[in-house]
């Protein structure tokens, strides 16, 4: 059975692990996660943005897949399913149709509606057991056509979020999504580490973390960090896999066409990039 992922973030942010948090695109890709974590022993959060769970054919039939599969493959560590960067009546809807947690992304509202909407998640998704994510300042980059500067939180916004009960909050931290141009000036630890101690060391989220020197993710977990979310990076090796396999003409020999051999390496790449991810980490071995 899918779990809510208080729990497990809860033990992480205590044992200084990060939990990882990976984008699920369709049946390959969820598949590769459950199979990466079941192998690597570690709790896991399968997460959909909107937009992918509309591309896959709505809520309800990634509830269904999840929970299939889970049954199906014969998964036996704590699987939460999650809404990735929700909207106010997007949190809402998952919470009824059978997600296990939620994030309520109110970071582009002024800080008093951003309150009053993530108390009213808040209190519907605990009264079902779902744990909730909220968001304060902004993640730089695109995702899901949204497009943000990024912008530091500040945090006694923070604070004010956290107190409503939240379970973990994004905040930005000069994170962006998606690839992180040469240029970038790296986390800022120093406003990481006066939210931490403004939200009294309630576990974060760290948006954008693909492409992230490990270094600088250890960092963020010794300052705080529990949750750390993961999308582009298996977009970019399930592409590169399959364009190989495609260069290479695999699929013109023999039966090389048939979806289950061209989607294969695809699959195989990210089931190996998210084990690679599980032990940075150090989540492996925690289920
Ligand atoms: P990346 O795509 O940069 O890994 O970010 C993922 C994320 O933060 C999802 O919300």
């Amino acid at each position: 059975m899918l779990v809510s992922a208080a729990e497990m973030v809860k033990k992480a942010n205590e044992g200084h692990y990060g939990i990882p948090a990976f984008n699920t695109n369709n049946l390959e890709w969820t598949k590769s996660i459950l199979s990466a974590c079941e192998e690597a022993k570690s709790p896991v959060i399968i997460q959909t943005s909107e937009g992918a769970a509309k591309y896959m054919g709505g809520y309800k039939a990634v509830v269904d897949m999840v929970n299939d599969l889970y049954d199906s493959m014969g998964i036996t560590v704590p699987v939460a399913l999650h809404l990735d960067h929700g909207t106010f009546e997007g949190a809402k809807k998952c919470i009824e149709l059978g997600y296990t947690s939620v994030m309520f992304d109110g970071s582009h509202y002024d800080i008093d509606e951003n309150i009053a909407k993530s108390k009213e998640i808040i209190e519907l998704a605990h009264s079902k057991g779902v744990s909730v994510e909220c968001e304060v300042g902004g993640i730089g980059g695109t995702e899901d056509g949204v497009t943000s500067s990024g912008e530091l939180a500040d945090p006694a916004e923070c604070k004010s979020i956290s107190d409503l009960g939240v379970d973990f909050l994004a905040a930005g931290i000069g994170n962006i999504h998606g690839v992180y141009p040469a240029d970038w000036a790296g986390l800022n630890f120093e406003r990481l580490d006066e939210i931490s101690k403004a939200i009294g060391g309630k576990p974060m989220v760290l948006h954008g973390g693909s492409g992230i020197p490990f270094e600088q993710v250890h960092k963020a977990i010794t300052l705080g960090v529990t949750k750390v979310n993961i999308n582009t990076e298996l977009q970019i090796v399930f592409a590169k896999a399959t364009r190989e396999y495609i260069l290479a003409g695999k699929d013109e020999q023999g039966k090389g066409y048939d979806p289950r051999k061209l989607l294969a390496p695809g699959a195989e790449a990210i089931k190996k990039t998210a084990i690679e991810l599980i032990n940075a980490f150090g989540s492996n071995g925690k289920a």
